[in-house]
């Protein structure tokens, strides 16, 4: 999950690196309001991209009345397709210099690396094209960690001057600690600034937490941004559900993600011959797919306006096609239990495990909104020619 800057800074300010002080306003008033509190203000863009400052989304602003107008001026501003919600206003620093600090996961090499550069600022992507040996990386052992040690070599290999070296290195084991403690992937100050009176400063805060550690920390869960999440997507969630919302037509649910993302493929393969027929979602109800857990699913996948028909694709395998049949059947009776009777078409293919019982049990049922069509290309296409029956 990436934090928006305010939430970063907060991050930021919690785990004793130097900030300054700042809030979070969402209407031009509030931002007046916070104005008169912190004094002369940059007045900057939240949201969940870079280039917020070329994109005209960071203003300064000298008085509270200003603050207003800058405020107005960028909320409602669109920076690459991100909507302005909130400004965030901070204190303005006088800056003499701008570096460029960060913590990140490296993947390729395995590792953690550290990037700096005492070219920081708007331009470090151009910085890092051009001139590549102004930018240091350093492995980051992830055991041995940032101790002042360390942080003296990330000084050195990316030449900060003297003047700023041990506050530099302070900042660098703060920021490391920041990183592990809260199980973040990247954590990057653009730009680390030194300002008119000596000090070092975080004036910006880029951070991406770890979603597989939320177990860890309970507290994560509040820095969602809620109104950008799909309405669909978060019931999903709460009902533990591996649920992506896609554009289509054709609901799909399935046991096992590979097996969801080929029926995609052969869902929008068979789809283009009916008029464009697009897969609705990804579902996968993994591998215990009791009836509870397919009602929940089938629920979730119904109560999207846009699902015109329903593909279930499951291959048996710990739980056996029949479980899954009756899964199916039992889903059925529990909706309608809940007030939600399913009335979209489900085309179902059973293969695997107790396939036979399966496919018994779905004819016996004899429900009239259930086919049963075997093979996957088959079920696809008989789902997506449902699905623009119906559109
Ligand atoms: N508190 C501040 N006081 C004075 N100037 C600031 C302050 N915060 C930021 N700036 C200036 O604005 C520039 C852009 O700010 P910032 O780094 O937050 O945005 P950005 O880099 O354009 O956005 P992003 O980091 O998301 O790409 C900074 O490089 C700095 O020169
Ligand atoms: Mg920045």
């Amino acid at each position: 999950m990436d934090l928006f800057e305010y939430q970063g800074r907060d991050v930021f300010e919690r785990h004793g690196l130097p900030v300054l002080a700042g809030g979070v306003a969402e209407t031009p008033e509030q931002a007046r309001a916070l104005a008169e509190r912190l004094g002369r203000v940059v007045v900057k863009a939240q949201v969940k991209v870079g280039g917020r400052g070329k994109a005209g989304g960071v203003k300064l602003a000298a008085t509270p009345d200003e603050a207003l107008e800058k405020a107005s001026q960028i909320l409602g501003m669109d920076i690459k397709g991100h909507t302005v919600h909130r400004v965030m206003l901070a204190e303005t620093a006088d800056i003499a210099e701008e570096y460029y600090f960060s913590y990140l996961l490296d993947r390729a090499n395995r590792t953690f690396l550290c990037i700096a550069s005492v070219a920081g600022g708007m331009d470090i992507e151009q910085v890092a094209a051009e001139t590549p040996e102004q930018v240091a990386k350093i492995a980051i052992d992830a055991v041995q960690g940032v101790d002042l040690a360390k942080a003296r070599e990330i000084v050195a290999a990316a030449k900060f001057p003297a003047d700023v070296a041990d506050q530099v290195a302070q900042i660098a084991v703060k920021l490391w600690q920041t990183f592990v403690a809260e199980d973040a992937t990247l954590v990057e100050v653009n730009p680390l600034a030194k300002v008119a009176d000596g000090r070092v400063l975080c004036l910006d805060a880029k951070v991406t937490l770890d979603a597989n550690a939320d177990f860890r920390h309970p507290d994560h869960a509040a820095l969602e941004d809620k109104s950008a999440v799909d309405p669909l997507e978060q019931a999903a969630k709460a009902k533990d559900l591996n649920y992506v919302k896609l554009d289509g037509e054709v609901g799909i649910i399935g046991n096992g993600a590979g097996l969801v993302m080929s029926t995609l493929d052969v869902v929008a393969y068979a789809g283009s011959e009916y008029g464009g027929v697009k897969p609705a979602n990804f579902l996968d109800i993994g591998g215990g797919a009791s009836a509870e857990v397919m009602a929940n699913g089938l629920e979730i996948v119904l109560s999207d306006p846009s699902v015109k028909s329903v593909f279930v694709n499951v291959f048996g395998g710990i739980t056996a096609c029949d479980a899954v049949a009756n899964g199916i059947i039992n889903a059925f009776a529990l909706l309608e239990s809940r007030g939600e009777a399913v009335t979209k078409p489900l085309v179902v293919r059973l293969d695997g495990n107790n396939a036979e019982a399966g496919r018994a049990i779905l004819d016996g049922a004899n429900n009239p909104l259930v086919e049963r069509v075997d093979t996957m290309d088959g079920a696809a296409k008989r789902a997506a020619e449902l699905a623009a029956a119906g559109k």
